[in-house]
């Protein structure tokens, strides 16, 4: 039976960069989910009899929230929910099952690298049928009616068995719990040379896998290990657990420092990875060498053809603008069009449906291509190793060579953590209306060329999206880049970018802090970073 419940709006549920992110107790209030759940299915239109994916990364609260959705998904009248045992499934398998399943859409339960448990964060965000996160004008929708709803629907049934595959129903509604790895390790079969790479492994080639205790744990143990032949021990914090074992499921170097350790250590694996919370992110190390998300999407996109799903080649490259442009001298050299978007792995959706882009990758350790709409970061460990199985070089001697051919971009993001929003605020709207006086102004010895603040008009439906980023470039093509992160739960983080080119035949081993100094003190005095926020130095460098 179907139970209308009078609710009252939240004025807080705009969604982010991706999806509504906020603290526990905020989804713990009475009716705080279930409004905007109901905003979602209020926004949509002809899924009468359709397909809802439905799972999350395991963290506290998924397992509560899923059984809220499936009743309410219930009552909105959807056919079918498909949801992964346990409730779990990784954000891109999530994508992958939207897909392979024709579903209408999904929902995405995680607030994907940032920590888990009680006190800390939980999130969901709708996918729509091609897999891929909501576009703006969707998201944008949700909020509008977040804003205004006064009632929600959901029937009056039991929780179903989360633990359990097969098929129940629900108030006239079929729920199938599905396993969560098999249809995505198919999907990997398809793409990557598992013969090669598990001959690579049988020779004695080692890798170590850090699953953080996210989602990741399960995909990882069945492709390493059973599918590819890694030694058991190969995939490390294997098993997800609601609060990651109390750690941030994020892979850099200060979350996932125990990898970092062990492969700038003594006896270090060949190749190292780790993924985040929900399984989309992916940090890439080799025996000495972390090679940065940037650089990594580079060197994926001139060796994907390597890779038996991309060997006839790619149609173009797309980057957010923040991302370095390592991936456009690829573009270039390989006559191919290099797309720049916003941050935000949903405007990469209508590239890859229009197949005007074939990979994609963020400066926050995202990287993917069109075998689903989401970033992937088991597929980028599984490129890496496809390559390495082919070239059968290091990783540090295949980015000696990227940069011998392509030349470098020194690259890193400054993080400055827990900001009061006003003050964040503040230094970006004062660099902002500065921002036309500054070309021609050198500070420590760089010059500003052009400045200006990044908007994006859709090549395919024509949507503009403004104030995503204010940009400085140097003569000589550095560049500094300030934006507000968009995916916080509590205060501000302030995120600056910097980057220096390097030619073929400049210095290419040069130490990444050294390379971009003068632009770190750059970056200080054209946007007053201490002045603002009283910080003398970031909280976290990637
Ligand atoms: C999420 C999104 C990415 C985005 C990242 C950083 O992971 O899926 O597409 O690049 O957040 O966003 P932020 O707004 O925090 O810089
Ligand atoms: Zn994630």
């Amino acid at each position: 039976m179907t139970l209308t419940i009078p609710t009252a709006p939240f004025l807080d549920q705009k969604p982010g960069t991706s999806g509504l992110r906020k603290k526990v107790r905020v989804f713990q209030q009475p009716h705080y989910a279930e409004n905007f759940v109901q905003s979602v299915f209020d926004v949509l239109d002809n899924f009468d009899g359709q397909t809802l994916v439905l799972g999350g990364d395991g963290r506290f609260l998924n397992r509560e929230v899923i059984q809220t959705a499936i009743r309410m998904a219930a009552a909105n009248g959807f056919g079918r929910v498909l949801v992964g045992l346990g409730g779990i499934l990784s954000t891109p398998a999530a994508s992958n099952v939207i897909r392979k399943y024709g579903a209408f859409g999904g929902l995405i339960l995680s607030a994907s690298h940032n920590p888990g448990g009680p006190d800390e964060d939980f999130g969901i965000k709708y996918n729509i049928g091609n897999g891929g996160p909501a576009p703006e004008k969707i998201t944008d929708a949700i909020y509008a009616r977040s804003t205004v709803i006064d009632r929600y629907m959901t029937v009056d049934a039991p929780d179903i068995n989360l633990d359990r595959l097969g098929e129940t129903q629900v108030s006239g509604m079929t729920v199938a719990v599905i396993d969560p790895v098999t249809d995505y390790a198919e999907l990997m079969e398809q793409l990557f040379d598992f013969g090669a790479i598990r001959e690579l492994i049988a020779g004695g080639f080692r890798l170590s896998f850090d699953a953080m205790h996210a989602v990741t744990g399960p995909y990882a143990h069945e492709i390493l290990e059973r599918r590819l032949g890694a030694p058991a021990g190969t995939v490390v914090n294997g098993t997800p657990l609601p609060d990651f074992g109390g750690h941030h499921p994020d892979p850099n170097m200060v979350h996932a420092h125990e990898l970092f350790d062990q492969m700038f250590g003594p006896n270090a694996p060949d190749f190292g990875a780790a993924s985040d919370g929900d399984g989309d992110r992916n940090l890439i190390l080799g025996r000495n060498i972390f090679v940065t998300p940037s650089d990594s999407l580079a060197a994926l996109a001139a060796n994907a053809h390597l890779a038996p799903g991309y060997a006839s080649g790619i149609t173009g490259i797309a980057r957010s603008m923040p991302t370095s442009g390592a991936a456009d001298r690829v573009a270039h050299a390989l006559g191919l069009p290099l797309h720049e978007t916003p941050t935000g792995w949903k405007f990469f959706g209508n590239l890859l449906d229009a197949g005007m882009a074939t990979i994609c990758g963020e400066e926050s350790a995202g990287t993917g291509s069109d075998h689903v709409r989401e970033k992937d970061g088991l597929w980028a460990v599984l490129l890496w190793l496809n390559i390495l199985a082919v070239r059968r070089e290091s990783v540090a001697a295949i980015m000696a060579g990227h940069w011998k051919r392509f030349g470098r971009n020194y690259y890193a993001r400054h993080d400055y953590e827990g900001l009061e929003s006003i003050a964040a605020e503040r230094l970006m709207n004062e660099l902002r209306v500065a921002l036309p006086a500054l070309p021609g102004r050198t500070t420590a010895s760089l010059t500003v060329a052009p400045a200006d603040e990044f908007e994006y008009l859709d090549p395919v439906d024509g949507s503009l999206s403004r104030a995503q980023g204010l940009r400085l470039l140097f003569e000589g093509g550095a560049r500094i880049v300030f934006r507000l992160s968009g995916t916080g739960t509590s205060g501000a983080t302030l995120r600056v970018y910097l980057e220096r080119y390097e030619g073929t035949d400049g210095i290419l081993d040069a130490e990444t802090a050294a390379a971009l100094a003068d632009l770190v003190a750059a970056a200080d005095a054209l946007a007053g970073i201490t002045r603002h926020t009283g910080r003398t130095a970031p909280t976290v460098i990637t």
